[in-house]
């Protein structure tokens, strides 16, 4: 006689991750996996699912949360959402490798680093902390870079590149899924095609991947996606390139040749993933973005500002508005702000993407969702952190009807955990860990907006972690049931 099961959802409609058509059934849950499918005995506590979705909890295929892990471990924004697993590191920015108490650079978007050295304490950091969510780690190669070579504007000498290529491979050993890329960002854009060869080829004994913000996603979009391409060619791993766009309105509508280019090198056996925030605008530290020698006024015109601690006032308005309200000029908007005293920490969000390329990406079968949020709370962060998977699910699966419901549950589910080597998890099926969340399909929906992004979506019942019910109707139930995973290994 089996135990009598922890958790029963009756009579659920199960979206089983698979792209299959919803189906009718009870689903038990016992310790941290799902033991049945179909129709189960009493539970010891059960779950009246009628109407409603029960599916795979969420992965968000990009996210910068590494340092959120240890600064906000209840990882409120993502739980809400019904994520269940982040894949960190992303961008080349990563936790890893640390040198204790060292600063790498202003503003780094994944947070200064305390205790830990590489993965392993990392991992052993984060989980002190008792985290509501799983964490699938990428190594950043701006991190290594700075690691080793500072923010020095120059090739690396050889024992510079094979220093770098140690560390690369320890955090592959470690369990990192594969090396993130940030080539429009410093230090990594002062690293030739060559340089990233080598250092991915460090994951490819391991079956790794390439990740990369490639270094251009405007005007020379198609160049930067042949050399994606080729470096995850001749390193001998698949590609995954991060929030697929073509930024500015004269490269609309480019995504379809990117597409078809990716498709192309797919075919011919360099495998290639992808993936899309469901937003028009992107969001990331502004000094970045800016050549105070030649601001780009279009681009100026575009920008909100989402954190400024020298100018809170600025916060959650536009530019032009801004300046207008100063007397300044844009680009003298955009020179004060960045040259305040802590201006290399202001975060932007730039109107820079086409709607109907967001629908072009969710409709092709090897994109998923990625929030590519921001988790810096002050201020007014863009919206995407708090609202990125319901708002698949209302706005192009609802509404638009872009791709059907079980496909989008697909993307956020099976396909990446397939993909990104989470193992054990993706599926509503018996045996597998039982990452779930229950939503209503008729009323899911974002809140977060650009004005007021700090609002948790509608819609979402429960979401389940490691077989712990860790958000129940609006409540953080504090379970801190996540678990930091490895590439690959079930964990
Ligand atoms: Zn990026
Ligand atoms: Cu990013």
């Amino acid at each position: 006689m089996p135990r009598m099961a922890e958790l029963v959802f009756r009579e659920a409609t199960v979206i089983d991750g698979s792209g299959a058509p919803g189906f009718v059934a009870d689903v038990a849950v016992e310790g941290d996996r799902i033991n049945a499918v179909g129709s189960v005995p009493p539970g010891a506590r059960e779950v009246d699912a009628r109407g409603l979705v029960l599916c795979p909890g969420f992965i968000d295929t990009h996210s910068h949360d590494d340092g959120a892990f240890l600064r906000h471990p209840d990882m409120a924004f993502k739980l809400a959402q019904g994520v269940t697993t982040d894949v960190s590191g992303n961008c080349g920015f990563s936790t890893v490798p640390n040198e204790p108490g060292r600063e790498y650079m202003p503003g780094d978007i994944s947070g200064p680093g305390s205790s830990w050295t590489d993965l392993e304490s990392y991992f052993a950091a984060c989980m002190a902390k008792r985290p509501a969510i799983n964490n699938l780690m990428l190594v950043g190669h701006n991190r290594v870079r700075a690691h080793v070579m500072g923010l020095e504007r120059r090739a690396p000498t050889a024992d510079e590149l094979a220093e770098m290529r140690g560390h690369v491979a320890r955090a592959m050993e470690q369990g990192a899924a594969g090396l993130s890329t940030g080539l429009i960002y410093e230090p990594g854009r002062y690293a030739a095609t060559e340089e990233i060869v080598a250092l991915a080829a460090e994951a490819a004994p391991y079956g790794g991947l390439y990740v990369t913000h490639m270094r251009n996603e405007g005007d020379r979009l198609l160049e930067a996606v042949d050399e994606a391409i080729a470096i995850a060619r001749e390193a001998g791993v698949g590609l995954h390139i991060s929030h697929h766009k073509a930024a500015g309105r004269r490269n609309w509508g480019r995504v379809a040749a990117s597409l078809a280019k990716a498709d192309a090198a797919h075919a011919s056996g360099t495998s290639v993933t992808l993936d899309v925030y469901p937003y028009t605008a992107g969001s990331g530290p502004m000094w970045q973005y800016v050549n105070l020698s030649a601001i780009d006024r279009e681009w100026a015109e575009g920008v909100m500002i989402a954190t400024c601690p020298d100018y809170p006032e600025f916060e959650g308005r536009m530019v032009p508005e801004i300046a207008a309200g100063r007397g300044w000029t844009v680009e003298e908007a955009v020179r004060e702000i960045l040259t305040s005293p802590r201006g290399r920490e202001v975060i932007c969000i730039h109107f820079i993407i086409d709607e109907a390329d967001i629908e072009t990406n969710l409709r092709h079968p090897r994109v998923f969702i990625g929030s590519d949020g921001i988790p810096v709370l002050k201020g007014n962060p863009h919206p995407r952190l708090f609202g990125t998977m319901p708002r698949v699910l209302a706005r192009y699966v609802r509404e638009r009807g872009v791709v059907p419901l079980e496909e989008a549950v697909r993307k956020m589910t099976s396909a990446p955990c397939e993909r990104f080597g989470i193992a054990g998890r993706g599926r509503v099926a018996e045996g597998w860990f039982a990452d779930l969340v229950l939503f209503d399909p008729a009323t899911i929906e974002d809140r977060a907006t650009y004005a007021a992004p700090k609002q948790e979506p509608q819609g979402i019942r429960m979401v389940v972690v490691n077989g712990q019910v860790a958000y129940e109707d609006g409540v953080h139930t504090g379970a801190g049931a996540g678990r930091m995973l490895r590439y690959r290994r079930e964990a």
